[in-house]
């Protein structure tokens, strides 16, 4: 029997043709993982003995960290047994996913390329999620698409998605030109492991970019309800876009107690906040990482951008966590 062993001393087995992530799961130990096709990075660890085969291309690595044993858990298997440097979600127990049939129970355009819709889950549906997670749509011809939680866990039972415009996309085709009350989707989930950590003493810094504030938006509903005990030092919350209407939320009106710094990545006459990258922004605003723990979510780029210079800024390498909203199509 091929073994895995973690560097926090826990192993298991793994059979052939599945990946490192799956003989994980199935052995009631959790990795971090998001989009689980190779492409967002966020199950990247380190192969530190024992080789191993790639079942799918890992996009989500550059050719030097490949040369450097990285792998991607979530597109990997074992040919001998490894020893793998990851951090293991010790003492996590994630709401086990399921397939639930939804209704749209309400859809709204919220700017010119997004959508805010809420979904309504049968009476009897005991859908629970940690606020940060997402869910996969299953959609009209059984399209499946992900899509992050944009509400903590409500009275009202509703999820709300906030659901960006791609061109030419088959899921966008559907959300802005098809989509009305009552339609009948299928929902899988909750999915994903990006989710708040201990955060009680911490600068919490939240970047985003674009609909990536949806799960920002849940956390920090969730946050309102923190024990003082468990409150983070901070809050600050960075959200980037290109033009002022792309700002669809009002965050400062939100109960939670942050500091809120929108930012602009193209020139605008009538614009007198913060330009340019969120990740430059924080760093110009709070240039200290020592005791922060940033949450970024949005393009891979900007986590890819933002991860590297905070990092070489003094930001603890454990302490950087994101949800890349990469294509989630099978193309
Ligand atoms: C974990 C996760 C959470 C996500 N959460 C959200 C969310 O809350 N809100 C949201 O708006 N989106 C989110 N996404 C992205 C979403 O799942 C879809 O990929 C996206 O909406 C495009 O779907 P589509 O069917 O319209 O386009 P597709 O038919 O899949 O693609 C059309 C074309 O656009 C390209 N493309 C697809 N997706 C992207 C992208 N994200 N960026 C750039 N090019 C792309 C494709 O390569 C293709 O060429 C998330 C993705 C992941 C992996
Ligand atoms: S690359 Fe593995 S979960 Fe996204």
């Amino acid at each position: 029997m091929t073994l895995i062993a973690l560097s926090s001393g826990k192993s298991f087995p793994i059979s052939a043709g599945t990946t490192i992530l799956d003989a994980a799961a199935q052995a009631k130990v959790l990795l971090p993982y998001s989009c689980k096709t190779g492409r967002c990075s966020t199950c990247k660890c380190k192969v530190l003995s024992g080789t191993t085969q790639a079942l799918h291309p890992e996009t989500g690595l550059s050719d030097v960290e490949k040369v450097d044993g990285w792998i991607l858990s979530c597109v990997r298997t074992a040919e001998t047994d490894i020893l793998l440097e990851v951090d293991d979600l010790d003492g996590l127990v994630l709401p086990t996913a399921k397939t639930w049939p939804c209704r749209i129970s309400e859809i709204k355009q919220l700017a010119p390329d997004v959508m805010q819709v809420f979904l309504r889950l049968p009476p009897s549906a005991d859908f629970d999620f940690i606020p940060g997670q997402y869910i996969d749509i299953i959609g009209p011809g059984g399209i499946r698409r992900s899509y992050s939680l944009a509400n903590a866990a409500s009275e009202s039972k509703l999820l709300e998605l906030n659901i960006r415009s791609v061109n030419g996309g088959a899921m966008s085709d559907y959300w802005f030109n098809q989509a009305k009350q009552n339609d009948l989707l299928r929902l899988n989930g909750p999915l994903g492991t990006f989710l708040l950590r201990d955060v009680a003493g911490i600068d919490l810094i939240f970047l985003a970019t674009g609909t990536g504030i949806a799960p920002v938006k849940a956390m920090l509903e969730s946050l309102a309800h923190y024990p003082p005990d468990k409150q983070p030092k901070s809050a600050t919350v960075l959200w980037g876009a290109r033009y002022p209407s792309d700002f669809y939320l009002a965050l400062s009106e939100m109960a939670a107690d942050f500091s809120y710094i929108p930012v602009l990545s193209r020139p605008d006459d009538e614009w007198s906040g913060e330009m340019g990258y969120v990740q430059d922004v924080l760093l110009k605003n709070v240039p200290n990482l020592l005791n922060a723990a940033v949450y970024a979510c949005g393009s891979d780029a900007m986590i890819h951008s933002a991860q590297k210079s905070l990092l070489a800024a003094g930001l603890p390498a454990n302490r950087f966590y994101s949800d890349a909203f990469v294509c989630s199509g099978s193309n």
